[in-house]
């Protein structure tokens, strides 16, 4: 006997950025007016760090918006609670506070917070909605948009996660002030990797301005050049998730400079921001693109350049084995039958599509191993 169960799924799953400065209002004014259906309380996620900046600031506009039933939860800030105990935490958190289906949630700070939040929001009751208030350029340039949310584990960063796409993201540019000169320039990474894969017009903006928006001593943004790289990156991101939301293909060229990134920032117990691996991760793709022709010794030094004049780092680390990193780097998703696979810069701008329509390459891990070694 066999029983069909019809079940099609039509999902418009399309959302609103708003970028500006002294967002507050604005959220609350949307939450008041439905911006998350059904949510009669409403979960305030955010790391203690952000908590202790602006949740008093979100409480505030809440309730004057007459959001009344609202509950802050905290974990502590830092990568490394990022993690599959932190969220069952915040589950047993928000159900012994008696959430329960009909709630909301709002994630309210930087990569961590929307990674995690929007996680557990998207299991809490077999899903409740959520937004996304981002505090973090790191957020506002990648992670903040595009839906993907996830937990690091012991083995690698963000394998255990969801496709989860918030009701409205928030991108205060105010909040970037008090952000930590370390925590600019991990942004600005993520923001040259936008550059390097879709947009060499950004890329020479950035060559031209990064004196001014990244000054060496307090890497004071410049206001002007907030707005404009905030726009940009979400530009350049939303361009690609809407034709590759599930990451079929195109939506790999995102990972830009993760393959080794990623595989470092688990070498090095989190040591190192995942901005700053991802700039070690863009000079070892370009020093692999330039062995196998798919941009020039002159692309590769402007990338460096670049990078330099953020003062991010560039260089794997000396007492990080390069085996020991290349074997890590079989953690990455792009992995495909037992093969690491990188994707490419194609000149500035663009990505390289290889034979067969793939944006991702397999590389054996000797050659890896020697194009890293004589970095
Ligand atoms: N989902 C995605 O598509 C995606 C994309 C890129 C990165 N990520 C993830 O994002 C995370 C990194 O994001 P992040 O750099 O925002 O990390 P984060 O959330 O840990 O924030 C960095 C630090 O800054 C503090 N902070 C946040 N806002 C602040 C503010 N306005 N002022 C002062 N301090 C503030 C935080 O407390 C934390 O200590 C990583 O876990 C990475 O895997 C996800």
């Amino acid at each position: 006997m066999k029983f069909h169960v019809p079940l099609k799924r039509v999902v418009d799953d399309s959302y609103d950025i708003a970028i500006g400065r002294g967002l507050f209002a604005t959220m609350a004014h949307d939450v008041a007016h439905g911006i998350l259906p059904g949510a009669n309380r409403i979960a305030l996620v955010a790391d203690e760090k952000v908590a202790s900046l602006y949740a008093h600031e979100a409480l505030k506009a809440l309730n004057a918006a007459g959001v009344h039933k609202v509950t802050l939860f905290t974990f502590p800030a830092g990568e490394i609670y990022k993690t599959r105990e932190t969220k069952a935490k915040l589950e047993d958190d928000m159900l012994a506070a008696g959430f329960n289906r009909d709630s909301g949630l709002i994630a309210l700070g930087g990569g961590v917070v929307s990674d995690l939040a929007g996680f557990a929001a998207g299991t809490f009751g077999r899903g409740i909605p959520f937004l996304t208030y981002s505090t973090t350029l790191l957020s506002a340039a990648d992670a903040s948009v595009g839906g993907k949310t996830a937990v690091d584990t012991p083995a690698a960063t963000n394998l255990i996660g969801l496709f989860n796409q918030p009701r409205k993201v928030y991108i205060d540019i105010d909040t970037w002030k008090t952000l930590p000169a370390r925590e600019i320039r991990s942004g600005l990474a993520e923001t040259i990797k936008h550059a390097c894969l879709a947009d060499a017009d950004f890329f020479l903006w950035l060559e031209k301005h990064i004196a001014d928006i990244a000054s060496p001593k307090t890497c004071a943004l410049d206001a002007a050049a907030c707005e404009h790289i905030a726009w940009k990156n979400c530009e350049i991101k939303q361009s690609v998730v809407v034709r590759d939301e599930r990451e079929s293909n195109l939506r790999q060229v995102l990972n830009l400079g993760h393959t080794a990134g990623r595989a470092l920032e688990t070498l090095m117990g989190y040591e190192l921001l995942h901005g700053e691996c991802v700039a070690i991760g863009l000079a070892v793709q370009c020093a692999i693109a330039r062995q196998l022709g798919t941009i020039s010794a002159d692309d590769e030094k402007r990338v460096i350049a670049l990078l330099a004049a953020c003062g991010l780092p560039m260089r794997v680390p000396e007492r990080i084995p390069v085996a020991e990193l290349v074997a890590k780097m079989h953690t990455d998703k792009k992995s495909r039958g037992g093969r690491i696979r990188f994707v490419l810069m194609h000149g500035i701008g663009h990505m390289k599509e290889f034979d067969g329509g793939s944006y991702s390459i397999a590389l054996d891990e000797s050659f890896l191993e020697d194009v890293i070694g004589s970095m």
